[in-house]
């Protein structure tokens, strides 16, 4: 009885890892080589972390922003931070549909991201604004060099949905420079 139930032990786990590796997806399923999907996933997990410290800068702006842009900056923060939670839930369901995982721990998002959160208590608007204008032109910058990795892999679903990405942040780069007056 003994022997029958430690057999059952190391059995059912082998089992269960068997099935979890079964189920485990990978870029073939979708026709892509799952060696060109490689450098694809861990861009664009970068970027995921990229725009989780960029989404709480929104956050604290929206929160912080005082004076007497007051009503323009709270609503067009919240614009952004909602775009932003919106990218975040597709980048994280596109690598999983490449068959990884998404970053999902602040550790690992504060770990990978080049984007630097600032403190947004008492920050003059126009900085706050400049802020997130420099964000923008570095998420820009990842984006399109996303583009190029995607092409090279055939990628065109992540490419497709990378360039809308870009395409909004370029939109509201020229907005939020207009609103501090640089050209
Ligand atoms: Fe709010």
């Amino acid at each position: 009885m003994f022997k029958t139930v430690y057999f059952y032990q190391t059995l059912i786990p082998n089992l269960c890892l068997k099935t979890k590796i079964t189920n485990n997806m990978n870029a073939e399923e979708i026709s892509l080589e799952e060696v060109k999907v490689k450098p694809v996933v861990d861009h664009l997990n970068d970027l995921l972390a990229n725009y989780h410290i960029h989404y709480q800068k929104l956050r604290g702006c929206h929160w912080n922003v005082k004076g007497p842009s007051f009503f323009t900056l709270h609503l067009k923060f919240e614009e952004l931070y909602t775009a932003a939670l919106l990218t975040i839930d597709e980048l994280a369901e596109r690598i999983l549909s490449l068959g990884k995982a998404p970053y999902s721990t602040f550790n690992d998002y504060i770990k990978t991201a080049e984007i630097k959160e600032i403190q947004t208590i008492g920050l003059k608007d126009t900085l706050m604004v400049k802020a997130i204008i420099d964000d923008l032109a570095f998420l820009i910058a990842k984006e399109r060099e996303i583009l190029n990795i995607t092409a090279d892999a055939g990628d065109d679903g992540t490419n497709d949905m990378v360039n809308r990405f870009m395409q909004f942040n370029e939109k509201n780069t020229w907005m939020l420079r207009s609103f501090v007056n640089e050209d």
